[in-house]
């Protein structure tokens, strides 16, 4: 489909938010023949150059199809409510059981989460298992198991907050590493999606809070070209887009050699647009070959086992990938940036 064709789509879709009930307004968009769905499918057979307002005016009319379903939800559950009066006395010790029914309205799922079930969905097809990261953890699972020695200045890089008795917010999914490895047998392919905290002076590409996603794969004779193939394949799968990768050296302590992943913009293809701040790149994430003190500290040799990890921002590809300027608008609260998604 070309833009004026989907400057139809646009007109007929208000049109019928008016006219028609919501379940054939669902069937005949949103099912598996609708006519918005095939849209989606067809993203890959738009030229690149307009793929990024493409992608945006058709996510923009499923939220709006979905807002009128929500909505049509709502009103249903109104009706069949009964009208409480605001004015009688109400006694607050009354059980749960006997209190005047309040309508709970129904939610729906925050953006953040919407595509970390998509990043679990990806990866679960592609023969990962998931699991999921803690909150609070310990210095061993931070930074021992991971090959930080106590005193060693790469600890810096990830500053965090800690309880007075000793725990710590995990900095990053990373933490999970041991965990999985000491409890799975080889072929291990998991997948760490979790909340991570920094003290970081927040702007707009920066937060204390945030979500990472962590990935581990170990197996007899894996290398750096398995690493690639498998976040190529993720990230393809995810963006929508043929991309053009390349790796470039990086530190961390838990992986040898180390490296940070890059993309080719998947708005501009390499041209240079604001999304890749007109360099045609994207540095995405961190990842390498897992280094051999992280294997022993779980207890696999690393004679006979390899393997590889990565971790990467999912507030950063949920904002590249939706077109968010500002990362402080996730947690923000605002009903009016929620509703958009
Ligand atoms: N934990 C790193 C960070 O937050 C990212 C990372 C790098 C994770 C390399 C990995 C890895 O698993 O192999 O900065």
């Amino acid at each position: 489909m070309n833009m004026p064709s989907l400057s139809k789509l646009e007109s007929k879709i208000l049109k019928d938010l008016k006219s028609l009930d919501t379940t054939k307004l669902k069937k005949k968009y949103l099912s598996k023949e609708g006519l918005l769905t095939k849209e989606f499918a067809n993203i890959k057979n738009v030229p690149n150059d307009q793929k990024s307002e493409f992608g945006k005016r058709i996510n923009k009319l499923k939220a709006l199809i979905n807002k009128e379903l929500d909505n049509s939800k709502t009103k249903a559950k109104i009706k069949r409510s009964p009208r409480i009066d605001p004015t009688a006395p109400f006694d607050c010790n009354t059980h749960n059981d006997k209190k005047p029914h309040i309508l709970d309205l129904e939610g729906s799922s925050h953006i953040l989460m919407q595509e970390v079930n998509r990043f679990n969905e990806i990866f679960t097809s592609m023969g990962f298992d998931i699991v999921e990261c803690r909150q609070v953890d310990d210095d061993y699972h931070m930074f021992e198991s991971l090959n930080f020695p106590k005193g060693h200045p790469a600890r810096d890089m990830y500053d965090t907050f800690w309880t007075e008795d000793g725990f710590v917010l995990p900095a990053h999914t990373s933490t999970m590493q041991n965990r999985i490895l000491r409890n799975k047998k080889p072929p291990i392919r998991t997948v760490i999606p979790g909340r991570v905290y920094r003290n970081e002076a927040t702007d707009a590409g920066h937060e204390h809070t945030l979500y990472q996603c962590e990935g581990i794969y170990v197996d007899k004779d894996i290398s750096v070209a398995n690493m690639i193939a498998t976040i190529t394949e993720f990230l393809e799968t995810y963006l929508e887009s043929k991309l053009e990768v390349k790796i470039q050296p990086a530190y961390f302590p838990f992986t040898e050699p180390d490296c940070e992943f890059t993309i080719s913009c998947p708005f501009c293809s390499k041209k240079g647009c604001s999304t890749c701040g007109y360099s045609g790149w994207i540095e995405l994430m961190g990842c390498g070959i897992i280094h051999p003190n992280v294997l022993k500290s779980a207890n696999l040799d690393s004679n006979e086992y390899s393997g590889f990890a990565w971790g990467f921002g999912v507030d950063r590809l949920t904002m590249i990938k939706n077109n968010i300027p500002e990362i402080r608008h996730l947690r923000a609260g605002s009903l009016k940036f929620l509703r958009e998604y």
